[in-house]
């Protein structure tokens, strides 16, 4: 009789589990200002079936590249500061869904884009599961993984991937191999 309570139980909590596991959800948020980090995150959302979310300043940074680092470094320079990150544009989404939650960003002079500091600060990510990724120039992924977990200490961070925005075209099978490593893709 106590066996068949024990097998009861435990096929109860199987199942529980199970059920967690099929409701799992996945968003891929990215913020990307020449289109490389976009490229990237739509091959992931590709990928693990996710929902996707772009992050956009509420100001749109200038389309001039010298332009555009002089605005960032400044940023930079002030949240560093302590100044707020820049304002979004548009909703949130609601991160209650989701369990797992990618989180990219160019490399932004050595770190991440003030925006993508905005919904890292701004949003619930306690208890998720994040997951880094981004794309750089000839400095690599530089400290931007550290940046991030900083900014969301009680979320359990994954092992990020970064590419060159020279080769996110060609980057299918890399990411494919990095999704298995980090068990979200079989
Ligand atoms: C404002 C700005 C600052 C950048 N700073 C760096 C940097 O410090 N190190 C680096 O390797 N690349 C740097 N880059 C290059 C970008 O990280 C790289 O081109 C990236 O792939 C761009 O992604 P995106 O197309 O999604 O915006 C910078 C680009 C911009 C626009």
């Amino acid at each position: 009789m106590k066996l068949v309570k024990y097998i009861i139980m435990a096929t109860t909590i199987l199942s529980a589990v199970y059920a967690e596991a099929q409701t799992k959800k996945v968003l891929v948020a990215y913020y990307s200002w020449s289109g490389n980090t976009r490229v990237l995150a739509q091959e992931i959302q590709k990928q693990t079936g996710a929902d996707i979310f772009e992050i956009v300043p509420a100001k749109a940074y200038s389309t001039d590249f010298q332009e555009c680092v002089k605005v960032a470094r400044e940023e930079i320079d002030n949240i560093k500061a302590g100044s707020e990150p820049p304002a979004l544009k548009g909703e949130m989404p609601d991160l209650s869904k989701y369990s797992v939650i990618f989180i990219g960003s160019p490399n932004w002079c050595s770190t991440i884009a003030p925006p993508v500091n905005t919904f890292l600060k701004s949003e619930a990510l306690a208890g998720k599961t994040v997951v880094p990724f981004c794309t750089h120039g000839t400095g690599g992924r530089a400290t931007l993984f550290t940046d991030m977990k900083a900014l969301a200490p009680k979320a359990t961070f994954l092992e990020g991937y970064s590419i060159a925005g020279k080769d996110v075209k060609g980057s299918a099978e890399a990411v494919s191999k990095w999704l298995k490593e980090i068990k979200l893709l079989k």
